[in-house]
């Protein structure tokens, strides 16, 4: 039951679902056409729309925090401990755990229908003092009967946990990080991945790190040829985490979704486990969007979570890079999240075609909406604008009408065009259609 969300069969049924929805479309209508999936309110709806989750880093201190906890519940449907299972946390003493915040934790999120995302059962860093004053065979045996000691407790119970985190060194060197848990031997994390296998056979066993995000990076390929050694010899492993934390120094690579694919094409589910990205405003909204169309573009990324769900609950809350503000409010990076999640592309029929819908510059008073159409190159979208909105302006197309529906055919532009909407009060996307002609 922890592997619903991502199981193959759960993915194909839901195809199924909508391949039947579309088929009835071009039926009733007597032509090739395929519709724009039901929009979701919230991000997991959305999400879930896509066969995806959508998570968010919860600390146990927070959750009597009714503000917290009301958009942490209606948001997200996994939830990954933003400390409350790191090795400190669970084992103070060697050999002596405190299941204490951790079981809230996953309590919380079982009670309100979630999945958890477990973090981390190997690190370098929040060692407890005992560990960090270990080394060799001790340290060895003692990280493996962590894991082992974890992943028992919590078998069962854990959609994916991250196995080992941030094992590699940043920069041009590709070598892996220096700590103490590598200087008992460079087979650590195949150790590390086999123990948690055996522990709890059904979860699913992710290696995660940050700076691993833009394909050329010698970090991203030192981790890619780490999961490829992996595949090839048998050593278990089953998804790989990009924790994607962005800003001015390190922002979202334009090569994220060759990033993304790569990793996929080895066999591993690849999910965004860390999100936050510094800014404001349209900016920032642009930058969520980039992450969630790269995403949505590889079937195997399987989900997105944000590292924490209001600005003021981040772990660089200087940057404010969540999708809340700091009193709840959504941000407009949480409509462009929304947005994305609910535009993105699905399958077109053969012979038929798909227009995915995206919210792209935003003004006060108007927006401009971009469409993109795919799977032919002679065809009709009918948009819907929303109650109160009107056509200002138009590109790449030929857009008859100018409030309710509107009708767009080719002008010979391609198949990318635009449209810009006054809003007159009202925020939310036009939905659109496409069929061929
Ligand atoms: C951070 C937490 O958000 C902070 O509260 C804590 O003080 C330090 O760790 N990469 C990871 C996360 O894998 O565990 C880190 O979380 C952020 C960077």
């Amino acid at each position: 039951m922890t592997r619903t969300l991502t199981s193959p069969r759960h993915r194909r049924s839901l195809r199924a679902i909508s391949l039947a929805t579309l088929t009835a479309v071009v039926l009733a209508g007597g032509m090739a056409a395929t519709t724009a999936q039901a929009a979701g309110s919230t991000l997991q709806a959305a999400a879930t729309e896509k066969g995806r989750y959508f998570g968010t880093a919860i600390a146990a201190n927070k959750l009597s925090d009714s503000t917290y906890t009301t958009i942490a519940n209606r948001e997200f449907n996994m939830v990954t401990a933003e400390n409350e299972m790191k090795i400190d946390a669970l084992e103070p003493n060697q050999n002596q755990f405190n299941w204490t915040n951790g079981d809230r934790i996953v309590s919380w999120a079982r009670s309100n229908g979630k999945q958890v995302r477990g973090h981390t059962l190997a690190w370098h860093s929040q060692q407890p003092g005992w560990m960090q004053n270990m080394s060799g065979t001790a340290l060895r045996n003692a990280m493996l009967n962590h894991v082992t000691q974890v992943a028992t407790h919590y078998r069962g119970q854990i959609h994916s946990w991250d196995v080992v985190n941030e094992a590699f060194q940043d920069g041009s060197s590709g070598a892996r990080r220096d700590s103490n848990l590598q200087r008992t031997g460079n087979d650590w994390i195949e150790a590390a991945f086999r123990a948690a296998r055996a522990a709890d056979p059904n979860a699913k066993l992710c290696y995660n790190d940050y700076n691993t995000d833009d394909w050329t990076h010698a970090k991203t390929q030192a981790v890619y040829n780490l999961v490829r050694d992996f595949k090839a010899r048998g050593v278990p492993i089953d998804c790989v985490g990009l924790q994607s934390h962005f800003n001015a120094q390190s922002p979202v690579p334009s090569n994220y979704q060759t990033t993304i694919s790569s990793f996929a094409a080895l066999g591993v589910d690849v999910q965004i486990t860390e999100l936050d990205i510094e800014g404001s405003g349209s900016a920032q909204a642009d930058n969520y969007r980039k992450v969630v169309q790269a995403c949505l573009a590889v079937s195997r990324c399987t989900g997105i979570s944000v590292w924490g769900v209001r600005d003021t609950d981040s772990w660089r809350a200087s940057g404010t890079p969540l999708l809340f503000d700091g009193n709840g409010n959504k941000k407009p990076a949480y409509t462009a999240t929304l947005d994305t999640l609910n535009g993105g592309t699905s399958n077109p029929q053969p012979g038929g075609c798909t227009v995915a819908v995206t919210r792209s510059t935003d003004w006060s008073d108007r927006f401009n909406v971009s469409l993109a159409v795919s799977g032919s190159s002679t065809w009709r979208v009918s948009i819907q604008l929303q109650g109160g909105q009107t056509l200002q302006n138009s590109w790449n197309a030929t857009v008859s009408g100018s409030s309710g529906t509107l009708t767009a055919t080719p002008n010979g532009a391609g198949n990318n065009f635009g449209i810009t909407v006054y809003k007159n009060g009202n925020t939310n996307l036009p939905t659109a259609t496409c069929s061929t002609t």
